[in-house]
This record gives structure tokens, C-alpha cells and sequence, in this order.
């Protein structure tokens, strides 16, 4: 029994927080075939109370994120916060928690999803392989690394790069939004569909928002301008989109000249 609780413990530090049986089943039916029983029932009330938990701690964890990103007024200050903060359980699971990189005091901040495995070993955002292309994105259009401040919606990495769920994205943006507001950029550069919905706090493609001036409004009663682009890690397996994506980048740059 002990090492079951242990391995169900270590589900849930992963980020796996829901038990599947192995077939589908309609979960609609009164009735689940014989076959699809699972051998353990975790619970047979109706309305779950581990998923009631779950989002209850996610919810007291999102208020208390941002309490204590009201706290920070300076990036570094923001930095130690999130370092001690322990309300994500990707956390736990992470080797590094990478922070926002660049100059605190950018015109253009770019945003991604989360760390890979480089970013976690480094950490440090945008250090593999979609950060050499986004380098030299930015440098066609004459600016470089240090020019910008560069985060993601995450700090941690999440196990195998899997799919960040909505309560860790929940917990993690106060800390993202502070840091906006802590380097007021004139612009921000949303990489990728995840990262502009989790931002714009929308459900729109990437296709949809891109090439649109969009708007942000910020907690602190400012307003910052954005774009969205595609996120580096999918040119890179789909290349034909460079060419939309330089007309983003060409956008961003005109946006950053017109005063
Ligand atoms: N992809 C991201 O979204 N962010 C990184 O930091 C690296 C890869």
C-alpha cells in the first residue's frame, strides 16, 4: 500500500493528476462495460473530491502567486520570489527554474511556452535549438538578445516537454505578468499559439492572431502592445511559414521604429 501512495506521489509531482483506464469508454453511460472497470476505484461519488482538491489548491495557489508578485518591485526581487515559491509541482520535477534573461529595461520582450531540456540544464530561457533561430530571427531584423527580455509563460520545465495543464499556467502567469509590468516594454513578441492564449487569455490559432496590433492590459492599469508569431521550435519543422514569420518579424521592427 506504502509504495503505491509513493508511486501516485510521484504522478502527481510529474504533473499526472488524472488515473485513465487503458480502453475509452463513454463516461456518459450509467453503466461502464465489465471490461473497462478499473481494477482500483479511486473514487465512485459523481463529483470527484481529488479533482475538487486539486482545483481548490490550484485556486489558493494562483491567489497567493499573485500576492506575492504584488510584493516585488524590481525583477530581481521578483526572481528570488518565484525561486521559494512552491505552489507549482513542476517545480518539483525541474532541474532549473528559469527565469526572464535579457535587459531589464527592453523596448520588445519575447515570450515562449516553457524551458526544454537545454533551458533546464542551463537555466537560462531560449538556450537550444529554437533559441539559436530566434537569434538570428532577431537579427534580421538588427537587434540581438541583449536588446530584449526573454521569458516564458512557465519557469519550469514540465516532464518530457509535455503540454502545460490551465492550473499550471494559472499558478505561473502572475509571475510572467510582473515581470511585464516590471520592464515595461513598448512591445511584446507572443512565440507560438500557447503562449498568446495563455497572455491574450484567449483560444484564438496562431494563424488568427498573427499580423494583428493586439493590446494587453496590464494589473497595474497600463496597457502594453503585442503581437503573435509562430513559436521557433515549429518553424523549425516546418519551414514554408518562414516566410510569414519574417513579415511578423518586419511588423515587430516598424512597430519598434515608429515612436
Ligand atoms: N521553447 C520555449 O518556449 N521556451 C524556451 O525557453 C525554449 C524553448
Amino acid at each position: 500500500m506504502k509504495n503505491i501512495i509513493e508511486i501516485l506521489n510521484w504522478y502527481k509531482l510529474s504533473g499526472i493528476d488524472t488515473i485513465a483506464a487503458d480502453e475509452p469508454y463513454n463516461a456518459l453511460q450509467q453503466t461502464i462495460p465489465a471490461e473497462n472497470k478499473p481494477e482500483v476505484s479511486v473514487n465512485s461519488s459523481p463529483v470527484r473530491p481529488a479533482t475538487t482538491l486539486l482545483a481548490q489548491e490550484s485556486n489558493s495557489a494562483c491567489l497567493n502567486a499573485k500576492e506575492k508578485c504584488a510584493q516585488a518591485s524590481t525583477l530581481d526581487e521578483l526572481k528570488n520570489i518565484l525561486e521559494k515559491f512552491e505552489g507549482c509541482s513542476l517545480k518539483f520535477s525541474a532541474n532549473s527554474t528559469v527565469f526572464g534573461d535579457g535587459n531589464a529595461h527592453a523596448r520588445v520582450m519575447l515570450i515562449g511556452e516553457a524551458p526544454g531540456a537545454d533551458e533546464d540544464r542551463m537555466g537560462k530561457p531560449f538556450v537550444g535549438r529554437s533559441g539559436q533561430l530566434l537569434e538570428k530571427m532577431l537579427a534580421s531584423i538588427g537587434l540581438n538578445r541583449r536588446d530584449c527580455y526573454i521569458s516564458n509563460i512557465l519557469p519550469w520545465r514540465p516532464p518530457g516537454n509535455r503540454t502545460p495543464t490551465d492550473g499550471e499556467i494559472a499558478v505561473c502567469l502572475p509571475f510572467l505578468l510582473r515581470q511585464i509590468e516590471l520592464v515595461e516594454p513598448k512591445v511584446i513578441f507572443l512565440l507560438g499559439a500557447s503562449a498568446a492564449n495563455a497572455i491574450l487569455g484567449n483560444n484564438e490559432s496562431i494563424s488568427s492572431m498573427r499580423g494583428k496590433l493586439m493590446e494587453l492590459q496590464l494589473n497595474n492599469g497600463k496597457k502594453t502592445a503585442a503581437f503573435a508569431s509562430f513559436h521557433p521550435a515549429y518553424l523549425l519543422r516546418s519551414s514554408a511559414q518562414k516566410a510569414k514569420s519574417w513579415n511578423d518579424l518586419l511588423r515587430l521592427k516598424r512597430y519598434l521604429e515608429d515612436e
